[in-house]
């Protein structure tokens, strides 16, 4: 009998964790990264919401609370999405979970069943992939295309969809491309799955990036589209857009009370509750009109930095770069870097198991971070399912601008470093 369940065998990993430890490997060897593997805003919570969770510890506001969430930010949360998405929610339809991530598992726990489908954007947020088969699911993704923004469309949906298709998630604006959908595009998104889907089909919708975008576009979300209320779970957080990760407040507004009661007893099965003080400081936030300039110098920062990291890094021969439309993060094709640095044939050389491990974009994301000391995160960390040949790194543009621009420097420096990648590839000690 083996130690481990065969299951655990079947989850992934969000590999923006990893990379911290090898920072900090880095550091104490004295040695200054840039780091562009970060997904969260380097930002201060606003300090409304600051002094809301100490005023809520001083009242004791401190002990176990509905594990649904409590009902003043549920209240707060319904009447938002009711505002702003032209939809009737109601309390009794929304949880909190700790973070946005939470619901996304759980989603594939309360819907599908072994060998449903789960459809799912990739690049995307690694954690649809990551629980598909460890539920005994069958994963679909659907393959973003560059070219067109990493958007989708229905017909590029279309043929993803089956008999057995359960649950499909959708995020925009995206991590890690920054893509966004058009309420045009949505449209024909939920056209295509409300002829082709059964009513119990699910949609995910993952919002939480609705307040970081750029060049004045308006936030479109697949839940105002006619007859889509009724099959989309509507998920979005604190911990971007109130800058605050290491609050741990998400919330999901589902389609009807009964799937919201199933979402509460894993909470209850889980974590119990999650902090009340931290519930009310995400209550202030949605509801406090002091919060929205607050996130809107953020986004004015981020569309700066975008501007000069997209153009930077097409200055670099074998880059070709999008300018993302949302979110705090770009995502450069590299695949002219690959060839120039002869990272290809490496990759083809290398033995099958270690082969199997890492990919072209992760042994130049190693190189660049062992060798160049800029930190980011590789095509493989977003979807591994068929991607071994699509080139693409993420970088978090979550830093401050002299960092973002040394970096551009570093990168474009390793870009041209052949005879670095020969070394790195020949110590072989960093390759995945
Ligand atoms: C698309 C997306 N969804 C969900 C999450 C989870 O966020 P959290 O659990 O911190 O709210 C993230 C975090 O990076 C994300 O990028």
């Amino acid at each position: 009998m083996a130690l481990l369940a065969k299951r655990v065998g079947l989850i992934d990993t969000e590999n923006a964790f990893k990379v911290g430890p090898y920072i900090r490997l880095l550091e104490e060897q004295g040695k200054r990264v840039i780091k562009c593997n970060l997904g969260e805003p380097d930002f201060p919570i606003p300090k409304p919401i600051k002094d809301e969770v100490k005023r809520q510890i001083d009242l004791d506001n401190t002990h176990y609370c509905d594990p649904q969430g409590i009902l003043p930010l549920r209240k707060a949360v319904a009447n938002y999405f009711s505002e702003t998405r032209g939809i009737t929610a109601t309390p009794d339809r929304v949880v909190v979970f700790p973070g946005a991530k939470p619901p996304i598992g759980f989603s594939q726990q309360t819907y599908c069943d072994p060998g449903d489908e789960v459809v799912y954007p990739s690049p995307g947020f690694p954690i649809y992939e990551s629980f598909i088969r460890y539920v005994g699911a069958v994963p679909k993704p659907v393959y973003l295309d560059e070219q067109r923004g990493f958007s989708l469309t229905g017909e590029e949906l279309a043929p993803l969809l089956s008999e057995r298709t359960k649950l499909i998630y959708l995020c925009f604006p995206s991590n890690p491309t920054g893509g966004v959908a058009s309420q045009e595009q949505l449209k024909g998104i939920a056209e295509v799955i409300l002829q082709r889907c059964r009513k119990d089909v699910r949609v995910y919708s993952d919002e939480v990036y609705e307040h970081i975008l750029f060049d004045g576009s308006r936030h479109a979300s697949i839940i105002s589209c006619p007859g889509m209320a009724e099959r989309t779970i509507l998920v979005g957080g604190a911990s971007k857009s109130f800058a605050w990760t290491g609050g741990r407040i998400g919330w999901a507004l589902l389609p009807t009370a009964e799937e919201a009661e199933q979402f509460r007893t894993l909470n209850i099965n889980y974590f119990s509750c999650v902090p009340a003080y931290n519930q009310e400081g995400c209550r202030l936030g949605i509801e406090s009109p002091l919060i929205g300039p607050e996130v809107q110098k953020m986004v004015a920062a981020f569309q700066a930095r975008r501007d000069v990291v997209v153009a930077g890094l097409n200055a670099i021969p074998g880059i070709r770069c999008q300018n993302p439309k949302g979110a705090f993060y770009v995502f450069p094709n590299i695949a002219g870097v690959c060839q120039n640095l002869g990272i290809l044939d490496a990759f083809r050389g290398l033995p099958e198991d270690v082969k199997k491990r890492t990919s072209p974009s992760t042994l130049f994301q190693m190189f660049l971070l062992f060798e160049h000391q800029v930190a980011t995160l590789d095509r493989k960390s977003f979807g591994r399912i068929g991607t071994e040949h699509l080139h693409y790194l993420r970088l978090s543009i979550a830093t401050d601008m002299d960092s973002l621009k040394e970096g551009l420097t570093r990168i474009a420096a390793a870009a041209r470093d052949t005879e670095g990648f020969g070394r790195f590839i020949k110590r072989g000690d960093r390759l995945f």
